[in-house]
């Protein structure tokens, strides 16, 4: 009997545990969910818009690499800012006008997750800058980030004709997008890197000086010692040559 009732107990904590651990499984998936229509339609304009780059099957071609386990987040982020469809064979996709609407992202989205997986568009719960901390998002900020994109999330040049551009004005979403997908030359910051919370941190900081701007005055594109250095050199030594000729031109 004793037995009969251990069987019995342990099958039970199993199949809870078993449960409980699928139920989390499946919130993290429950983000964002495609219908069987979405990648149809997805395929579709998939086919007329993309295929010529990335191939019928999306496996990537000599011009465009393959959306295989990209992710709907990927696609979010470069259909969402414009960068997709490219225009022009370049050192890194121009952000033009955004040529989809919303519905037409997310199909398009959903066809490219249905081909792998990859990471999600991520949800609202770490997208609401006033709940993090600014001030440890710009310590995170500046360690991750600054030296490719400036202290002052400003941009900055990289090689090769490359470059991280101003975050300015960038929707929380495609800054959280652009961490977990990493485009061009930019690491990918997994949640491993860095938490979803401080992901949120990062963007509130982001936020904040975007809502701020410089208390110091004029900020001369925040670019640090090459626009001060410039500006110095033109009108310090333009001031310097003026007062020469004044000075010359008073003794004669
Ligand atoms: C003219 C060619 C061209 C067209 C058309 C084009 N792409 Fe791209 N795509 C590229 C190139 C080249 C890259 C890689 C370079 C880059 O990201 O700057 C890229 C990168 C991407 C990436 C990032 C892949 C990654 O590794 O994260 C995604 C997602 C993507 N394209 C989706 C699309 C979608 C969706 C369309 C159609 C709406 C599209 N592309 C149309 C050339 C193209
Ligand atoms: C090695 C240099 C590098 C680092 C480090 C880097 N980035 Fe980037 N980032 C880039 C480049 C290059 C692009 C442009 C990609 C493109 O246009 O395809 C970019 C694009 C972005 C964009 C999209 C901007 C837009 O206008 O759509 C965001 C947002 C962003 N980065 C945020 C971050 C954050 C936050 C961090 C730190 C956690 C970070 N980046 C670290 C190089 C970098």
């Amino acid at each position: 009997m004793a037995v009969l009732a251990l069987l019995l107990m342990a099958l039970l904590v199993t199949g809870g545990l078993y449960a409980v651990a699928n139920g989390a499984n499946e919130a993290k998936a429950e983000t964002p969910t495609y219908t069987a229509e979405d990648v149809t339609e997805g395929e579709k304009l998939f086919i007329s818009n993309c295929a010529s780059c990335h191939g019928m099957d999306a496996s990537g071609t000599e011009n465009a690499p393959s959306l295989i386990g990209v992710g709907a987040a990927s696609v979010d982020f470069q259909v969402g800012t414009g960068r997709m469809p490219m225009q022009m064979q370049g050192p890194q996709a121009q952000q033009k006008p955004v040529q989809f609407n919303d519905e037409q992202t997310a199909q398009l989205a959903a066809y490219v997750a249905s081909l792998g997986a990859g990471p999600t568009v991520p949800d609202s719960e770490y997208l609401d800058a006033s709940a993090g901390d600014p001030a440890e998002g710009g310590e995170l900020f500046r360690v991750n980030c600054a030296m490719c994109h400036n202290a002052a999330a400003a941009g900055g040049a990289l090689t090769r004709g490359k470059f991280a551009p101003s975050l300015d004005g960038v929707s929380e979403k495609h800054i959280y997008e652009a961490m977990i997908t990493g485009p061009q030359n930019m690491p990918v910051f997994n949640d491993a890197n860095i938490s979803p919370e401080d992901k949120q941190n990062i963007i509130s900081f982001l936020k904040n000086i975007e809502a701020n701007g410089s208390p110091g005055g004029a900020q001369l594109g925040s670019l640090g010692p090459v626009s001060e250095g410039l500006f110095v050199w033109t009108a310090g030594l333009g001031m310097i040559i003026a007062f020469t000729i004044w000075l010359t031109s008073r003794s004669s």
